[in-house]
C-alpha cells in the first residue's frame, strides 16, 4: 500500500466514500455538507495530520485522521477516525495503516497513539491486533442535553 498526507483537494472523493459506507452499511444519515465539515474541520486544525491510502494503481482505499497533542511530559497523536472504504476491508489494509501510522507518529517524536473505540468485538479485535488496549485511568463521559 502506499501512502500519502491528505489535502484539501482530496476532500470530495474522502467525503463520498466516508457517507458510501456509514450510510449504506450503517445506515447513517450523514449529509454531504456535516460529513464536510467533520473532517475538514481535523484536516485543518492546528497539528493535524491525516492520510491517505492507495493501492498499487493509485486508487484510493481509505484516509485517516487526526492530530498530534502535547502533553506536559510527551507528545501524542490522536487518532479521530480511520476508515478503509467499502470493498476494500478485511483485506489487511486497515492493520497495514496503522502499522505506517505508528512509523510517522514515532519519526514525529510522538510516543502514544490514542483513540476511541467502537466498543464491539470486531473493533476490540483489529485494534488489539495491533497492541492496543483499553486504558484503566480514563473513562469516556457524555451527557446528552435535555
Ligand atoms: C475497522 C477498519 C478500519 C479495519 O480495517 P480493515 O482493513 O477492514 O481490517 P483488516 O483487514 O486490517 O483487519 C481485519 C479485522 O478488522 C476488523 N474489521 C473488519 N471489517 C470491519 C468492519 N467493517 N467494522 C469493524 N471492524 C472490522 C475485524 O476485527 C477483522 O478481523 P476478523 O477478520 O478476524 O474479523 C475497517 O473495517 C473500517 O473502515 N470499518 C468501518 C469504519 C470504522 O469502523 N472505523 C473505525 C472507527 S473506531
Amino acid at each position: 500500500m502506499k501512502y500519502r498526507e491528505m489535502t484539501v483537494d482530496d476532500l470530495q472523493y474522502v467525503v463520498e466514500k466516508n457517507i458510501e459506507y456509514y450510510n449504506t452499511v450503517e445506515e447513517c444519515c450523514w449529509t454531504y455538507e456535516k460529513a464536510y465539515k467533520r473532517i475538514h474541520q481535523v484536516l485543518t486544525m492546528e497539528d493535524s495530520m491525516c492520510m491517505i491510502q492507495t493501492d498499487q494503481d493509485d486508487n484510493i482505499t481509505g484516509y485517516l485522521m487526526g492530530y498530534f497533542k502535547e502533553y506536559d511530559d510527551i507528545r501524542g497523536y490522536f487518532l479521530e477516525e480511520i476508515v478503509i472504504f467499502v470493498g476494500h476491508q478485511g483485506k489487511g489494509y486497515g492493520t497495514d495503516f496503522l502499522k505506517h501510522l505508528e512509523k510517522v507518529v514515532n519519526e514525529n517524536n510522538a510516543s502514544i497513539i490514542e483513540l476511541n473505540s467502537v466498543n464491539d468485538d470486531r473493533h476490540i479485535n483489529f485494534y488489539s491486533n495491533l497492541g492496543f488496549y483499553p486504558v484503566s485511568n480514563f473513562v469516556m463521559m457524555g451527557k446528552f442535553m435535555e
